[in-house]
């Protein structure tokens, strides 16, 4: 069963192999995204660790001047996927989008390095180019020095439609949005998508920065939309202190110490997002400087940096109490907003699965960490590599033969015996 079910993963990540980048799968989503690229490296590697190398070494060879590393890289014309190249209108050699999202390449990158050594060699060049990306996060994201980095975009924490926006969300205007067609509601069932009014949202925004020439250093301040995601800032901790790691070994020392600096200050500012009520780190509006009292899967991943074990702790205690058959709702289930089936306003992803677990067991927390393997490998072996699951019945969700889940089940086959 183990060896079926690696094969099936295997297969899948082979099918939506482009030649240097994948997809996260046909139709609904063609092209390369960001996190999604970077964590099916890590499926990669367990057979082909050069061509894991590789995924990461495309999507940095878009990366912006500025430091920027967008979201979505448009190789190949795909007229499937709306907003397209023309919405963004970026002005780039190879068109990509113009906002970002969780930067998990430095921890990637140490992954397959630790598994990979006879790659370190090839990955100076990415380790000065993903530290560059930290930097811009906090020179662009932070512009008030906090410690912490805001996203502009719901897009670019990767959790497009949580509830955890929805207050912030009202600041932004849904008027004068120039017409426009779906796809991803004619590849996936519209009531497991955004709905129409989020849409409006999220193309306003785009217009917004477009109409500013897409120079990043503007457009922190000149966004309503600005929200510290307690779950964003875990991955861009851990990245930068995978990577400091990295840089040491490279002899990079200068590259080390700003990292570490970086995930230090980070570090002692995540604690003000922590809500000893909802046994979990809540997001922040920025611009009321309120905490958003919604608890969604965000506030759990954060114990993918090194949080303070108490904080660990209570995290796992607060996804057991949560009760739902399978681990980790994306929400609440008792709590308003929830929906089981609607992208992440509750039902399960498995990359936000793989990082709490891999950050409760590093805090020490292996029973809570092995409970949540075990139910993602459950999924797949009732429901398939779907894009997301219903926690409450387990039925399969959103795309299919989906690139990251089937990176993650062998992720998860590794771990299952010493969970
Ligand atoms: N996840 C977004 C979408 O559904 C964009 O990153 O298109």
């Amino acid at each position: 069963m183990t060896d079926a079910l690696q094969s099936a993963a295997i297969k899948i990540l082979k099918t939506n192999d482009r030649g240097s980048y994948t997809v996260p799968t046909k139709g609904l989503y063609p092209f390369q995204w960001n996190w999604d690229s970077c964590l099916t490296a890590l499926g990669q590697r367990h057979f082909d660790p050069a061509r894991a190398l590789t995924e990461i070494e495309t999507l940095f060879a878009h990366q912006w001047p500025c430091g920027m590393v967008p979201h979505i890289i448009f190789h190949a014309r795909d007229d499937g996927y709306f907003p397209g190249p023309d919405v963004w209108d970026c002005g780039r050699p190879v068109p990509t989008s113009g906002i970002t999202q969780p930067p998990v390449a430095g921890f990637a990158l140490k992954r397959l390095l630790d598994s990979a050594p006879e790659l370190r060699t090839q990955a100076g060049p990415l380790v000065v180019k993903i530290t560059a990306w930290h930097r811009w996060f906090h020179a662009t994201r932070d512009p008030q020095g906090s410690g912490l980095v805001a996203i502009i975009h719901p897009w670019e924490s990767g959790r497009d439609n949580s509830v955890d926006w929805d207050i912030p969300f009202e600041r932004v205007p849904t008027a004068g949005v120039a017409p426009y067609t779906r796809r991803d509601t004619q590849h996936a069932d519209p009531a497991h998508r955004p709905t129409k009014e989020q849409y409006d949202r999220y193309i306003w925004l785009v217009e917004r920065f477009r109409g500013l020439g897409w120079q990043t250093d503007r457009l922190h301040d000149a966004s309503p939309f600005q929200v510290v995601d307690p779950g964003f800032n875990a991955i861009l901790i851990r990245s930068c202190l995978d990577l400091a790691e990295l840089a040491e070994d490279f002899g990079e020392s200068a590259l080390a110490q700003e990292n570490r600096a970086l995930a230090d200050t980070a570090l002692a500012a995540l604690d003000t997002l922590w809500s000893e009520a909802r046994g979990q780190y809540l997001c922040l509006d920025r611009i009321t400087g309120a905490l958003i009292d919604s608890p969604s899967s965000g506030g759990l991943l954060t114990a993918f940096a090194p949080i303070p074990s108490k904080h660990a702790a209570r995290i796992a205690a607060t996804i057991d109490a949560r009760g739902t058959r399978f681990r980790v709702a994306s929400h609440a289930p008792d709590a308003a907003g929830f929906d089981a089936k609607r992208y992440w306003r509750g039902p399960i992803w498995l990359v936000v699965n793989y990082m709490i677990a891999d950050g409760l067991s590093r805090a020490g927390e292996a029973d809570a960490a092995a409970r949540i393997i075990r139910s993602s490998l459950d999924l797949i072996r009732n429901s398939g590599f779907a894009e997301y699951y219903d926690p409450l019945t387990g039925e399969p969700l959103g795309g299919t033969q989906f690139t990251w889940t089937a990176a993650m089940v062998l992720e998860f086959l590794l771990r299952e015996h010493v969970a």
